[in-house]
């Protein structure tokens, strides 16, 4: 071999065994930081040298051109599909017909797997090389998907090991995991975009695309559940231990996978993974029972399409149908009015369902619901039930529009909702008691005004009972009072009331946040103290001075503009200050003082001596901006440890990297010695 190909083969088997370790057994064995260098360090050399690039390349697996259309592939073993069980009778109705057939009173040795919710797919490898993947299509002929398949990361490009058939097809089932599934719904819910059903669909869309980049940004796994074509060599003699030697191939197996003893087993089984199943990162929607001994499988034949030796004992369905009969209005705690759909009850999932949450009136209108209207409910695991589809054959002639009321609920103030937003929300703020418990919380949190002591709970019960009603009120509170709360005594009363006299001594940064200002957030908050030195002129800024502040937009400065034109939330300001709440005086630098003018820095990892926040105040008390990703506009990188992949990315872009003594240094250079303040 010569260096180059030395090099490339090493480079792809740290990368494949990278990858196997992270997808195939979740278990990662390198940061990925190292992973995406080993792989631009690959990529930089096929890119020089194309005549090495080979389709198992790893670097192969990002997606290549599209297609116009998919090609046939007929299954020379076809794929089958399953009979189903619903009760314990069907599944001992299933074991004495095997019995019979067998001719046997032995007891049936039975592989137990979960029935995972996605699509089948046909995996062809020729001397142990991925040359193909088909989709089950009818059973005898589906399509290839190869191009597809190649980027799914648990699927191996290259078998593992050298002792494979030459010719070896494995059969499993593609999905997309709960987590993944949640996400991608929720970006299609942020664009506007149609939603997916349930991860099954979703998964079956994102391996129909003809675009492989479209699949390669889907979160699928594969997971495999049985051999189809095989040449050149001997199979190990159960299903189970077929499944073992595909896990030495490098394939995914499932780990609840499990091989019992007669119809009992399968039944004990069957309860145990019903109890876990939503617990599981992914969807099931049963078990698979298979005689686990091949010769038998062979004895018991098929019946149609279905194997005699297999069943599907399935789980009560997540999906049903029922009526939507009402909507409510909910008053949230950052006055978000949410529709919640009154439904028929319903038995969903393994429980009586009666509301759904319908998001917002986006929503209510992507799904063009009505009341009266036949609704498809989807109750998966723990989550809350959803209106996934209306069923337009069923609408009756009076089904009703559903409309955003225009006055809240809960404190007749105003509904608005801005254009760009899908939220409507009650005017009232503090006014609103739907919101007023939420804003005095968020007012006491430790990021904010800090009372120790304060809970939600307490915060719930001084407001239910009439002794708190706004943010100043709680300056007015007296021991006993809180004393006769439940949980609480003479001791932690004082305490409270000391904590709450203690949090007046604050810093403008605190306050602003504790305001409760919409989409001002900790480092918002940071931002407009640094910018303005104190309340008076944040208070007056008008539009163009709210944006030049570092990270406010168009959006966040009409909010602050709002808040402060609102003359109850003037007055609630006013009180506050009255009462004694201050902060030091900020020092606004000029920007004559502001040596690092201009230039964009990003802080990553873990500083020993401050916290990234503090970092970067200090940037930007030099006039830095700070920015949360690395670019070519980054001028430098503030990288403490464990820096991961933006450290690879400003190496890469050749950006400037201070690590945190640098760092000091580079501070007590412009004057700021770290340590010297107070907190
Ligand atoms: S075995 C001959 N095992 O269920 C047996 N199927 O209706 C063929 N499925 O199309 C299938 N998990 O997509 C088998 N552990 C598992 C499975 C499984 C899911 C799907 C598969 C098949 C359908 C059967």
């Amino acid at each position: 071999m010569t260096d180059l190909s030395h090099q490339i083969a090493k480079l792809r088997q740290q990368l494949e065994h990278a990858n196997y370790q992270y997808y195939v057994l979740d278990d990662p064995s390198i940061p990925d930081a190292e992973y995406d260098r080993l792989f631009h360090q690959l990529k930089d050399i096929e890119t020089q040298h194309p005549e090495w690039i080979t389709p198992d390349s790893p670097t192969q697996r990002v997606g290549g051109a599209p297609l116009s259309a998919f090609s046939q592939v007929e299954h020379e073993v076809p794929m089958l599909s399953l009979g189903n069980a619903f009760n314990e009778e069907d599944m001992n109705d299933f074991n004495r017909r095997i019995k019979d057939r067998l001719n046997t009173t032995d007891t049936i040795r039975y592989a137990c797997e979960p029935k995972l919710d996605g699509i089948a797919v046909s995996l062809l490898y020729e001397n142990g090389i991925l040359v193909r993947g088909a989709t089950r299509g009818d059973g005898a002929t589906g399509e290839d998907i190869t191009q597809n398949v190649r980027t799914i990361p648990s699927i191996p490009l290259k078998l593992l090991g050298d002792q494979f058939p030459p010719i070896l097809e494995v059969r499993g089932e593609v999905y997309m995991p709960k987590a993944g599934f949640d996400q991608l719904n929720q970006r299609a819910r942020d664009n506007g975009d149609k939603l997916f059903v349930n991860p099954r669909n979703a998964a079956a869309g994102s391996l129909r695309q003809l675009d492989p980049k479209l699949t390669a940004a889907r979160p699928l796994e594969f997971c495999c559940y049985s051999l189809g074509r095989v040449e050149g060599a001997e199979m190990p003699e159960y299903h189970s231990d077929i499944l073992a030697q595909f896990g030495k191939w490098g394939f995914k197996t499932n780990p609840e996978s499990k091989v019992v003893s007669g119809v009992a087993g399968c039944l004990d089984y069957y309860q145990a993974l019903a109890q876990k199943r939503n617990a599981l990162n992914y969807e099931i929607d049963g078990i698979v029972f298979k005689v686990d001994s091949i010769s038998l499988q062979q004895k018991l034949g098929f019946v149609s399409r279905a194997p005699r030796w297999a069943i599907a004992h399935k789980f009560p369905a997540q999906e049903e149908m029922t009526t939507l009969e009402a909507i409510e209005f909910q008053v949230g705690r950052t006055g978000a009015i949410t529709p919640v759909a009154r439904l028929k009850p319903i038995f969903v999932g393994g429980v009586t369902v009666s509301n759904a949450t319908l998001h917002n009136m986006d929503e209510v209108k992507r799904l063009d619901a009505r009341i009266g209207d036949s609704v498809v409910i989807r109750r998966a695991g723990d989550v809350i039930p959803q209106i996934v589809k209306v069923v337009l054959e069923n609408r009756p002639a009076d089904a009703q529009m559903i409309s955003l009321p225009k006055l809240c609920p809960v404190c007749q103030s105003h509904v608005e909702r801005i254009d760009s937003e899908a939220v409507a929300r009650c005017t009232g703020g503090l006014v609103c008691g739907a919101q007023r418990k939420e804003a005095i919380k968020h007012f006491a949190s430790r990021k904010a005004m800090d009372i120790d002591g304060l809970g939600d709970k307490l915060v719930e019960q001084l407001v239910d009972e009439g002794h708190i009603d706004s943010f100043a009120d709680l300056y007015h509170l007296t021991a006993e009072p809180v004393a006769q709360m439940e949980r609480m005594g003479e001791k932690s009363a004082n305490n409270l009331i000391t904590a709450i006299a203690a949090s007046k001594k604050t810093t403008l940064a605190k306050f602003l946040y504790a305001l409760g200002i919409r989409e001002v957030g900790v480092a918002t908050a940071q931002n407009l103290a640094q910018h303005f030195g104190d309340l008076r002129p944040l208070v007056k800024a008008p539009l163009d001075a709210l944006l030049a502040v570092e990270d406010v937009g168009p959006i966040v400065a009409q909010h602050v503009i709002n808040f402060f034109a609102e003359p109850h939330n003037q007055k609630v300001i006013d009180e506050l200050i009255r009462i004694g709440i201050h902060w030091p005086a900020i020092e606004v630098v000029a920007a004559s003082d502001q040596p690092l003018l201009g230039e964009t820095y990003v802080v990553t990892g873990t500083l020993a001596q401050m916290g990234r926040d503090q970092a970067k105040t200090y940037l930007q008390q030099l006039g830095a901006k700070v920015s949360g990703s690395v670019s070519s506009k980054t001028n430098a990188l503030i990288a403490g440890e464990k820096a991961g992949s933006k450290l690879t990315k400003a190496q890469d872009l050749g950006i400037q990297v201070f690590d945190e003594n640098a760092f000091l240094d580079l501070l007590s250079q412009h004057g700021i010695t770290h340590g010297d303040e107070a907190e």
